[in-house]
């Protein structure tokens, strides 16, 4: 039977890299995928008001899973509206809580590192810590104003997201770096810190380090073989993910899940980049990081064979040359390329 997609491609880029997507997937497949588009963007809040319905949440839940493209538009919606009502809350309501971002080299793709050698899959906790969101601003707008947000460490959320972080590295290379600022932050980085620990016993066959995020920096780029699995929490996620972009060539490649590991919830594919409305008109968005985010989710959906192959053909796009530097195709000349592949 088909899996049924709930798809938001979003602003700007996000509607050209998930179409490319879906016609690779259709390609690929024909049939196996019954996606079903919601037109929920920030086009969408001027219209009605609201980012996506007030019965959204519902509205998705009986999918398999969603694909999102990219959600945001600064000139027409602020930042801070538009992700609270669309990705950030679904990501919250379906508990998914692992974000994971698998950061390589492509064949025929040039990083600015030396080496070409790294691995690296990093899982950002998505549902709390630094962005949970709890905090406020009182005496706003004057002198006496204070802004507080709230960094919140549940042990559920911490043991949650290492436990997931230690199965993950069972099925790679066993390697674990968890990453806190425990030497600065007391109260919830040393928490985090002994939940690693605690979990180190019920996986002995994994080798685990705990890395501060200043020093991970630095070794993403000096040492990034030394890697395989990298968990940290949301702030330090999110940032060493965007790390993790710009040494596997940049945000064009950048594919990621936001993974309900207990499956009761539709999981959400997204690339890691944002809408780009400097480039939404160019035609030039590079549909790779949304073609590969396609894959980690048919690879969820028990679809390994069908990933594998389309991964194949967008591999021998790149080690042909097309679509490896920003800018250099156009979205419609790397999509029909990796058609191409798909068919020889
Ligand atoms: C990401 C993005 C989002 C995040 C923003 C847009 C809220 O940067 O997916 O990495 O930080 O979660
Ligand atoms: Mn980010």
């Amino acid at each position: 039977m088909a899996h049924s997609i709930a798809v938001i491609p979003g602003d700007g880029i996000g509607n050209p890299a998930i179409r490319a997507a879906l016609a690779v997937a259709e390609k690929a497949a024909p049939g196996l995928l019954a996606p079903q588009i919601f037109p929920w963007s920030c086009d969408h809040y001027l219209a009605t008001g609201r980012m996506m319905p007030e019965d959204g949440i519902d509205q998705l839940k009986g999918y398999d899973a969603i694909f999102l493209g990219a959600v945001g538009w600064p000139e027409k919606v602020p930042d801070s509206v538009s992700l609270h009502g669309l990705l950030l809350p679904i990501r919250k309501a379906f508990c998914q809580y692992a974000n994971i971002r698998p950061h390589r080299l492509l064949s025929g793709v040039e990083g600015p590192l030396k080496t070409r050698d790294f691995d690296i899959l990093c899982i950002r906790e998505n549902t709390e810590g630094e962005y949970s969101g709890a905090g406020g601003r009182i005496h706003q707008g004057t002198e006496d104003e204070v802004a507080v947000e709230t960094a919140i460490f549940t042990r559920k959320g911490v043991e949650r997201i290492l436990r997931f972080g230690y199965e993950q590295a069972m099925q790679r290379r066993r390697k674990l770096a968890s990453v806190t600022k425990s030497n600065a932050q007391r109260h919830s980085m040393v928490f985090w810190d002994e939940i690693t620990q605690k979990l180190a016993r019920e996986y002995p066959e994994v080798e685990v380090t705990l890395f501060h995020v200043d020093a991970m920096a630095a070794r993403m780029v000096m040492q990034p073989e030394s890697l395989d699995v990298i968990v940290a929490s949301n702030l330090f996620g999110d940032i060493l993910t965007d790390l993790g972009a710009a040494i596997q060539g940049g945000l064009g490649f950048a594919a990621s899940g936001n993974i309900d590991p207990t499956g009761k919830n539709p999981s959400m594919f997204e690339p890691v980049h944002g809408s780009a409305p400097d480039i939404a008109a160019l035609g030039i968005a590079n549909p790779i990081a949304s073609i590969w985010s396609l894959c980690m989710m048919l690879d969820h959906l028990g679809e390994a064979e069908v990933a594998a192959r389309i991964m194949a053909a967008v591999e021998k796009v790149t080690a042909a040359g097309t679509g490896t530097r920003p800018g250099q195709n156009s979205t419609a000349e790397i999509t029909k390329a990796i058609l191409a592949a798909l068919e020889a």
